[in-house]
């Protein structure tokens, strides 16, 4: 079976509840949550509600989204490196981010992102040819360096061998430590009015970031004052006026977007990745099933878009893994109004908790929720789950703008890695899943690589 991670065992102090949930917010929650359509959380200072009940989470993210903002509590932990980011943002300045970034992810735009994610792809598979010689190879870091390495090409046109490139892409990894995606403080029993410290290393680590990507961005609006500047998702944003008002974006809002991009776009796939090739790993059918879909949908050495639409098997792996392990495994919203959820008043300011994770796996609404079968969404269960209770790109007006993105990424770069290599667990290393920024193995993935 794949892993899954032990639940709390029984009811637990306020404290050692906290506890928990510092050192990992998965394991940190009792079972039944599992079963629940809904779950309070009384703390001295505010409440929290956690969601799984299908109709509510369309309530929250479809139906009523300007109702349930970004929660306060999420923004302050990423203002550092964020600033106004369309991630934390709401109400009529998200609306005009979303009118200016949306037009670049459109459907058709795919089409001229693509060329670069095979690029991405390829020297994927020829980085880790050296290491395909059965020697165990942590594969998150690996996955990691190809998802950055999509962003940087497909946004900016430079591999990450790019000396700002990698400047950028270090400089996040040790951020990353310092500073969670999930901060804790959204859910821990704190009063909203305790500041949020920002370690000294949090602030340092989001100041290199800033000042490489505000490099790239200024060397961008000279390029594109030169008419010299490549036509890639930079330039589309940056050339994009708002269509209610006219403006761009200036440089200062631009690079808060390019930031969350680069998290937002890496981290989630690179988990996703990862994950996958370890379920290939895990069940050699469907690796072997996915390498003759792909040997027989592209050659190594040559593009084709057309290639993506004939890999409906590794887009069905993608998305059960992306079931079973949501890289984004929870997100929060706040109530801005008195509501009533179930039968219950929901004061506001309630933190409103939508959780991929505990959705994902609902034993009361999917079949065999800890199972690994890429084919259920062919099944009457699984079409209907897939509408009902799978958001691992959340839903509604704040749904992922790289949904179409990561699923034109995610499913390539994995026909391009089952291609070729074989894959293999490494006895005595099976992954615990975490929550850290995304969802991580807690002591990495590792894996064997041989040439197919
Ligand atoms: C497997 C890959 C990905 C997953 C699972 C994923 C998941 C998500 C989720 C769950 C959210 C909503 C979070 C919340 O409401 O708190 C989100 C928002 C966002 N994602 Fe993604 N994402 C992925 C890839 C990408 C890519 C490739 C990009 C861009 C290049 C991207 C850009 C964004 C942005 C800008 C937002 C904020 C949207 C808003 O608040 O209006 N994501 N993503």
């Amino acid at each position: 079976m794949p892993p899954k991670p032990a639940a709390r065992p029984g009811k637990v102090s306020l404290w050692r509840y906290a506890r928990l949930f510092r050192r990992d917010i998965l394991s940190a929650q009792p079972a039944r949550l599992y079963r629940a359509w809904m779950a309070e959380f009384r703390t001295p200072f505010f409440r929290s509600y956690l969601c799984n009940d299908p109709d509510l989470v369309d309530l929250v993210l479809r139906r009523r989204p300007a109702d349930f903002p970004k929660s306060r509590r999420i923004r302050e932990g990423l203002t550092p490196l964020l600033g106004n980011s369309v991630f934390i943002t709401n109400g009529a300045t998200w609306a005009r981010q979303r009118r200016i970034i949306d037009p670049a992810f459109e459907g058709g735009r795919l089409r001229d992102t693509f060329p670069a994610m095979w690029d991405a792809g390829q020297a994927m598979v020829a980085r880790l040819a050296p290491l395909a010689d059965g020697r165990p190879v942590e594969i998150e870091a690996q996955t990691s360096h190809a998802a950055a390495d999509v962003i940087f090409r497909t946004l900016f046109s430079i591999p990450i061998e790019h000396e700002l490139a990698a400047d950028v892409f270090s400089a996040f990894r040790a951020h990353q430590k310092a500073q969670p995606l999930l901060n804790i403080g959204a859910l821990l029993p704190l009063p909203g009015w305790v500041p949020r410290l920002h370690s000294r290393r949090t602030r340092a680590t989001a100041r290199t970031i800033r000042a490489a990507i505000t490099r790239l961005t200024v060397d961008r609006a000279a390029a594109l004052d030169a008419g010299i500047a490549p036509d890639d998702l930079a330039t589309k944003i940056m050339t994009t006026p708002d269509p209610e008002t006219g403006q761009t974006f200036d440089t200062d809002e631009m690079v808060d977007q390019v930031a969350i991009f680069f998290l937002a776009g890496h981290e989630t796939s690179a988990s996703a990745l990862a994950w996958a090739l370890y379920l290939l790993a895990l069940y050699p059918d469907w690796q072997d099933r996915l390498a003759n879909e792909a040997s027989a949908a592209f050659e190594p050495d040559k593009i084709y878009f057309s290639a993506l639409s004939k890999l409906p098997q590794a887009r069905a792996v993608f998305r059960e893994t992306m079931r079973l392990y949501p890289p984004v495994p929870m997100f929060v919203r706040e109530a801005a109004c008195p509501e009533r959820f179930r039968d219950r008043a929901v004061p506001p300011g309630a933190q409103i908790i939508i959780s991929p994770w505990h959705l994902h796996r609902h034993a009361r609404l999917w079949e065999r929720p800890d199972d690994f079968d890429p084919d259920r969404f062919a099944t009457e269960n699984g079409k209907a789950c897939l509408r009902d209770a799978y958001i691992p790109f959340s839903a509604g007006a704040r749904v992922c703008p790289g949904a179409g993105f990561a699923m034109a990424e995610g499913p390539l770069l994995l026909a391009m890695m089952a291609r070729a290599f074989r894959i293999e667990r490494v006895a005595g290393a099976e992954p615990v899943p975490q929550a850290q920024l995304t969802v991580r193995a807690r002591d990495g993935i590792h894996l064997r690589l041989s040439p197919r």
